[in-house]
């Protein structure tokens, strides 16, 4: 368990340190341009989690209206399981909450327990299945969940 994380919203952070991150955590991962190109926009909003400077996790919403969807969420593969994802979802959607959210929405892929996990435990609950969804390396595409979290 972490006693100096800090939840904090990312404005300026250099891309490159979170594209890196990005690509320690999925197969796909994203480049330094996709990060420059969200932090630009109006409608994303990025969270990241630091232990003193460094970045350990990250999450990123786009929210039109009243409606957030989390396009991208990760953790240090090295500090996962140590209630790091927990602490980014929970205070970022505590503040998007005050700017009048209803519902917030997700696609997760349908073997990722540990996430799937995560997010029932946060009120978020199974909406239906996009079917091959996630084109893999290996050639064998997965289906994702969409789940969906209530807000009001
Ligand atoms: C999903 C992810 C962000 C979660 O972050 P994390 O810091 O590891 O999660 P936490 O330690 O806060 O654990 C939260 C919950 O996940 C579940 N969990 C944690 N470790 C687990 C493990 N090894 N196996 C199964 N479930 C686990 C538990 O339900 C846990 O609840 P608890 O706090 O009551 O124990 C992280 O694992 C990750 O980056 N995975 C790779 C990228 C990814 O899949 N992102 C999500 C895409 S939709």
């Amino acid at each position: 368990m972490f006693h100096t994380l800090k939840i904090e919203k990312i404005e300026t952070i250099q891309c490159e340190r979170l594209a890196s991150l990005h690509q320690k955590c999925f197969e796909k991962g994203w480049s330094k341009k996709n990060f420059e190109d969200y932090l630009r926009s109006p409608l994303h909003q990025f969270w990241g989690a630091f232990d003193a400077d460094q970045l350990r996790g990250f999450i990123l919403f786009q929210v039109i209206e009243s409606e957030a969807e989390i396009l991208t969420f990760g953790v240090d593969p090295e500090f996962q399981s140590q209630g790091v994802g927990r602490q980014i979802l929970t205070l970022s959607i505590e503040e998007l909450k005050k700017n009048n959210l209803e519902f917030v929405f997700l696609d997760v892929a349908h073997n990722n327990q540990h996430a799937i996990l995560l997010y029932l435990s946060c009120g978020f609950k199974k909406m239906m299945l996009r079917k091959q969804y996630y084109a893999r390396k290996s050639g064998i595409n997965q289906d994702a969940i969409v789940m969906k979290l209530k807000i009001k």
